[in-house]
């Protein structure tokens, strides 16, 4: 299956996203991921992206597009998380697949009210080696400041700042929120509650891509 997970910044794609890959076996891609990850290896696309992360824009598609082609071109299993974010992101993602003999089967939208999102975002705290998202408050680690899952130092991320927060819920808002509405019309769209333990959210979203 090739599973998109849409919704705010905060709304717990990354952490479902993690879950579902393990349960059904399948590839997890996150563009943030693999932006942060050119971020910290000093990369001339890091040093790029960087500027549009930190304050909370969208980096351009062509950037994004170029990146993550290469992942695509099988055309196998996988779990989209922040992609596609714009409607030329998603017109180019279908050309990718339709190249590659495949669709997109199933859109799940995590809905989630902005005031829960602020709240989430400015307690979080990210493993700076394999990206896992803890909470200070409703999910930390077994130790304070260490990844349970790799050991590797938990930090805030930069575009967790609030005023870079609240650029990124407008540009979401303005950008992303558009794509909802283009899957809308496919028909493939499933809406999911995401909020309440991350058990329950996780029933929700395992039922709308059964
Ligand atoms: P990206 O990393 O994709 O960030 P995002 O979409 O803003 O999403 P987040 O990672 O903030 O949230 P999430 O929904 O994954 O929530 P999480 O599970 O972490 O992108 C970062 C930047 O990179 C963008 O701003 C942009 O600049 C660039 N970028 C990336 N992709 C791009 C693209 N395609 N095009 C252009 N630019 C791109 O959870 C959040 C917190 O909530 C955690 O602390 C977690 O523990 C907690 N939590 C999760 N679930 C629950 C729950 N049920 N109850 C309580 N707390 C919960």
């Amino acid at each position: 299956m090739r599973i998109i997970l849409l919704g705010p910044p905060g709304a717990g794609k990354g952490t479902q996203a993690a879950r579902l890959a393990q349960g059904q076996k399948l590839a997890h891609i996150s563009t943030g991921d693999m932006l942060r990850a050119e971020v910290s290896g000093g990369t001339e696309l890091g040093k790029l992206a960087k500027n549009y992360m930190d304050r909370g824009d969208l980096v351009p598609d062509e950037v994004i597009i170029g990146m993550i082609q290469g992942r695509l071109k099988d055309g196998s299993g996988v779990i989209l998380d922040g992609f596609p974010r714009t409607i030329a992101q998603a017109q180019a993602l279908d050309k990718a697949l339709t190249v590659a003999g495949t669709r997109v089967d199933r859109v799940v939208y995590f809905k989630v009210e902005n005031e829960e999102l602020v709240k989430r975002l400015s307690g979080r705290a990210t493993c700076s080696g394999c990206q896992s998202p803890y909470n200070l408050s409703t999910a930390p680690p077994k130790k304070p400041g260490v990844c349970d899952r790799c050991g590797g130092k938990l930090a805030q991320r930069p575009d967790d700042q609030p005023d870079a927060v609240r650029r990124r819920l407008m540009v979401y808002e303005e950008q992303t929120a558009p794509v909802l509405d283009y899957y809308r019309k496919t028909g493939k769209v499933k809406e999911i509650n995401a909020v309440g333990a991350l058990d329950e959210v996780y029933g929700r979203l395992a039922a709308a891509v059964k």
